[in-house]
């Protein structure tokens, strides 16, 4: 692994998280948004977590402020390459100057279809037969930038939200920590 040190940004229930730690990759910190299971997964894996509360959003959020304070986590703990996991924040500029070209994300469809928060609900809406994941380098244009993997699964006809975002995650669930491997191989770029 070269020496580069992970950070993952999660804010949910970080069941991709803990696929990332059961592959043995080496997370060096996690880091949230919320009080979240993920910080629960971390903790349980002795792994050092970092809460950077966001609050709500609106007309008062900073943004750029609030992303500052995400790079300062990060850098306080000398993370060299870091994996967005279900961050439910909107990153600005600073985070990709900091870590230009060294952000991954995981997302639950196969981009450019259906970027956004809410992928899987639109996917079910819009009737697709197929959908899947796609992990690629994350910009400061939300769910753009460079395509490292993407997988397939199957829309079912009796799926619903949950049940389609299950088969998703359970593909992303193997899909990140390869991919994740690969970019630490690299020297995380
Ligand atoms: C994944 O589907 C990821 O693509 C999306 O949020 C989900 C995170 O799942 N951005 P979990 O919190 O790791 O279970």
């Amino acid at each position: 692994m070269l020496g580069v040190r992970l950070g993952v940004l999660a804010s949910g229930t970080g069941s991709i998280l803990e696929a990332t730690l059961q592959a043995g990759l080496p997370v060096a910190v996690v880091v949230t948004d919320r009080d979240c299971r993920a910080l629960a997964v971390a903790a349980d894996a002795g792994v050092p977590t970092e809460l950077v509360e966001r609050g709500p959003l609106g007309p008062g959020f900073d943004r750029v402020a609030f992303t500052h304070r995400v790079v300062d986590a990060l850098q306080r703990h000398e993370v060299g390459l870091v994996a967005m996991a279900g961050f439910m924040t909107i990153l600005e500029k600073p985070m990709f100057d900091a870590y230009d070209g060294r952000v991954l994300n995981t997302h639950p469809s196969l981009l450019p279809a259906f970027p956004g928060a809410h992928a899987v609900e639109e996917a079910l809406a819009a009737g697709v037969k197929v959908t899947g994941c796609t992990v690629h380098g994350a910009t400061a244009d939300v769910d753009t930038g460079p395509i490292l993997a993407q997988e397939a699964v199957p829309v079912l006809p009796d799926d619903t939200l949950a049940t389609l975002h299950e088969r998703i995650k359970t593909v992303e669930r193997r899909l990140y920590p390869a991919t994740i491997r690969e970019a630490l191989a690299g020297g995380g770029r």
